[in-house]
């Protein structure tokens, strides 16, 4: 039998990373860690289907998504939670002019959980916000909001970091690059905000000038004591890394096509950088990916991003246990072992 890790209280909503904390991130890679060993058998994957069989969830999903969508309706479906979806607006009662609070206390009347996904940013939060002066409130999961938030994805990143590192001491002390268009990267600055549940961590932005981590983001880190630098030159730093974490062009955000004019070359991950990269380091990306990983790097041991995309379906499974409060009645169910 696993460790049961600590139970963590409080957690409600999942709006924004800033407020999480150790245990919390701790809890939930343990729990996608038992999921996953529970659905390997037919028998685990059925009782894995009981644990939420009176349960609903609505997907709401108004900007486009492929990875986060289909992740959660999938960790829906293992846990056996019933799914409604929105994902175009145009068949919404929003057309009519139904206020997007309307719209939200509406879904809350007919579901358990909310997961949300738009392009402004800050929307998520309102919900939750909403759903505090409510009667019945449903959680509300953040899955994007505009450029500022992308908890579920830090959490997933997390939990990749996490189980690569597993036999060199974890996240803590860890050297990891990140890079691309950080400015509008929501991913990115979720993951940044994670870094202060760690010891010792260093952080490397390596980004076009006009692109780079906002401020926001750079003033926590300074006040949480967590080292960082900036670089525009990826050879120079990519031999200290243990992860880098490489980010596309955000360019649905230009105003006038400025993302078009860099030369993004410079921030490309290809044989040559792979050359250079530690032996035990990894190469991971939140996908889709453009140009900025070249597809050979895909079958080196290093690349990691497609084992990413997975851990997403069994954290996301990790989370909708933790908001539904399954933990206990998952911790009852035999996993394989040695997983
Ligand atoms: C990311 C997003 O939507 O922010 N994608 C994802 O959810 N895996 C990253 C991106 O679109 O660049």
């Amino acid at each position: 039998m696993a460790d049961i890790p600590v139970k963590y209280e409080g957690l409600f909503h999942v709006i924004n990373t800033a407020v999480f904390e150790r245990r919390l991130l701790d809890e939930l890679c343990s729990l996608a860690t038992r999921v996953r060993a529970v659905a390997k058998t037919r028998a685990g994957a059925r009782s894995l289907q009981e644990l939420g069989s009176n349960k609903r969830a609505m997907l709401y999903f108004t900007q486009p998504s492929t990875r986060t969508f289909l992740s959660f309706n999938n960790a829906c479906h293992l846990l056996g939670i019933r799914t409604s979806e929105i994902r175009d607006p145009s068949t919404s009662s929003e057309v009519k002019g139904e206020s997007f609070e309307d719209a939200i206390r509406t879904f809350s009347s007919y579901v358990d959980i909310i997961i949300m996904r738009s392009r402004e940013s800050g929307r998520a939060a309102s919900a939750a916000q909403l759903m505090d002066t409510i009667k019945r409130p449903v959680p509300i999961i953040n899955a994007g909001s505009g450029s500022d938030q992308h908890p579920t994805q830090a959490l997933l990143d997390i939990y990749t970091l996490d189980r690569s590192f597993l036999e060199r001491g974890g996240i803590d002390g860890k050297v990891i690059g990140m890079m691309g268009d950080l400015k509008r990267g929501r991913t990115v600055r979720s993951l940044c905000y994670l870094m202060k549940c760690y010891t010792s961590v260093h952080l490397v932005f390596i980004a076009p000038p006009d692109f780079a981590m906002q401020d926001d983001i750079k003033k926590f880190l300074k006040k949480q004591r967590i080292s960082f630098i900036e670089s525009d030159e990826l050879e120079e730093v990519l031999p200290e890394l243990d992860a880098l974490y490489v980010t596309r062009m955000q360019s649905e955000w230009d105003q006038r096509g400025e993302s078009k004019d860099i030369d993004l070359s410079k921030y490309t991950f290809g044989k040559e950088q792979l050359d250079t990269l530690k032996p035990d380091a990894i190469v991971m990306h939140p996908l889709p990916r453009g140009s900025e990983i070249e597809p050979l790097v895909d079958s080196d041991p290093r690349a990691m991003y497609w084992r990413q995309e997975r851990n997403g379906m069994w954290m996301r499974v990790a989370v909708l246990i933790k908001l539904l409060g399954l933990e206990e009645s998952l911790y009852k169910l035999s996993p394989v072992v040695n997983d």
